[in-house]
């Protein structure tokens, strides 16, 4: 028998001894571990990639996992020609499709960079956004593009330029996923963040009211000194994840590029939508302790979770923490998923209603043993020990 059938019935007969029993999930009994964990790419060079990096992960609307990542052809440079890896999970992560490549930038110097991926569950499609030309290396301009699947990630549209909607912009979106507005205000609506360039950094957001058709400029939170050269502790917030919470706001939890004020995580919050990011409800979240990084964040059933290389200096020691706070406090517990070398990481989770899918979320990260861009990793979380 499953573990999650073995439970069932146990569940069934503590239900008629014990109204009141411990079937019931409760975030008080959260006590995570790692289920199932598998290495979904590894990099040095086979076929024509050198190395995988900036992985992302989504849910799909038809319960799907799938997983992305950057790959780069050359090395294992931020710039360079790269792929957009992909591969796809029906069956809640414990198998994975072959790798394809869903994007292909050709032989650019400045190629592609992921990105954010974002599910409308209002038309079930799964929209990926990109940047091309991020750092202006032997390229001009930059620019934001999108690719979409309504087949549940079997096959993707042509890339399409949205720079002629936003306007000329470096524009970095996530790492990480954006969201669709479940809760009011703007319930429906398509919410994208991500950063700009190292002089013109800060956090921005861009919105679709349409599915994805059209896109505009919504929040911005600017870095101090703004389009001038950073000295070390400026203002400087960079790559970035948003998060619905069940008030209807987004909280976006921010690597703070230049530890400015401590080295730990800076998080905003919007109350309108994705419009603006009120520096009044900015805050340094002194517990979350970072090395200037992309992170993962994650609501799922009123619980924040949050997943870095928990480390002032280094990018190691990736650790899950949960929130019962919405934020304002995490439970001292930790788990630490990989002590040695891990970098930029994502969580996502099914949301079907069922039990089981209550039970557990699902991390990507970059991991390795003497560097933290040897593997993407994937690894199921059980939210409650096992059982
Ligand atoms: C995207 O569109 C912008 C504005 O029309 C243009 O300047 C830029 O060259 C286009 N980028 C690509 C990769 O086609
Ligand atoms: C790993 O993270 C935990 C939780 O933040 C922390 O207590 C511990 O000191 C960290 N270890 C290292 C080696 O960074
Ligand atoms: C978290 O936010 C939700 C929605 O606003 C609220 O109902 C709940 O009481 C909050 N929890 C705590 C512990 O503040």
């Amino acid at each position: 028998m499953e573990a999650g059938s073995r439970h069932a019935a146990l569940c069934l007969l503590l239900l008629a001894l014990w109204p009141a029993c411990v079937c019931v999930l409760s975030p008080g009994q959260i006590d995570p571990l790692v289920y199932e964990e598998q290495l979904l790419w590894v990099s040095g060079t086979q076929g024509q990639v050198n190395t995988y990096r900036i992985p992302l992960l989504t849910f799909t609307p038809e319960g799907s996992l799938l997983a992305f990542a950057e790959a780069r052809k050359a090395s294992s440079s931020d710039i360079g020609a790269k792929f957009i890896s992909m591969r796809r999970s029906t069956d809640k992560g414990s198998t994975w499709s072959p790798t394809s490549f869903i994007v292909n930038d050709g032989s650019k110097p400045d190629g592609l960079n992921l990105g954010s991926v974002v599910v409308d569950e209002k038309v079930g499609s799964v929209i990926l956004i990109y940047s091309i030309c991020f750092h202006l290396y032997q390229c001009s301009p930059a620019s934001t593009m999108m690719v979409e699947s309504s087949d549940d990630g079997l096959s993707w549209s042509k890339p399409k330029n949205l720079s002629a909607q936003l306007g000329i912009k470096n524009f970095a979106p996530g790492p990480g996923f954006g969201i669709q507005k479940r809760y009011s205000p703007a319930k429906g609506r398509l919410v994208v963040c991500g950063h700009g360039t190292l002089e013109g950094d800060g956090v921005f957001c861009i919105l679709s009211d349409d599915h994805g058709q059209n896109w505009y400029n919504g929040a911005a939170l600017k870095s101090i000194p703004y389009n001038q050269k950073k000295k070390p502790q400026d203002f400087n917030p960079d790559e970035c994840q948003p998060v619905e919470m069940m008030d209807g706001s987004i909280v976006i939890n921010v690597r703070n590029q230049n530890n400015y004020h401590c080295r730990c995580r800076v998080v905003v919050r919007s109350y309108d939508g994705g419009m603006s990011l009120p520096i009044d409800d900015l805050f340094f979240d002194y517990e979350l302790v970072d090395p200037a990084v992309a992170a993962g964040a994650l609501q799922k059933d009123g619980v924040l979770y949050f997943t870095n290389p928990s480390n002032e200096q280094h990018r190691v020691n990736l650790t899950l923490r949960w929130s019962l706070t919405n934020g304002s406090s995490w439970v001292k517990n930790a788990l630490q998923i990989w002590a040695g070398p891990s970098g930029y990481s994502s969580i996502t989770s099914l949301d079907s209603g069922s039990v089981e899918d209550r039970k557990f979320i699902f991390v990507i990260y970059e991991k390795g043993h003497k560097d933290y861009d040897e593997t993407i990793s994937f690894a199921k979380i059980h939210l409650y020990g096992g059982f």
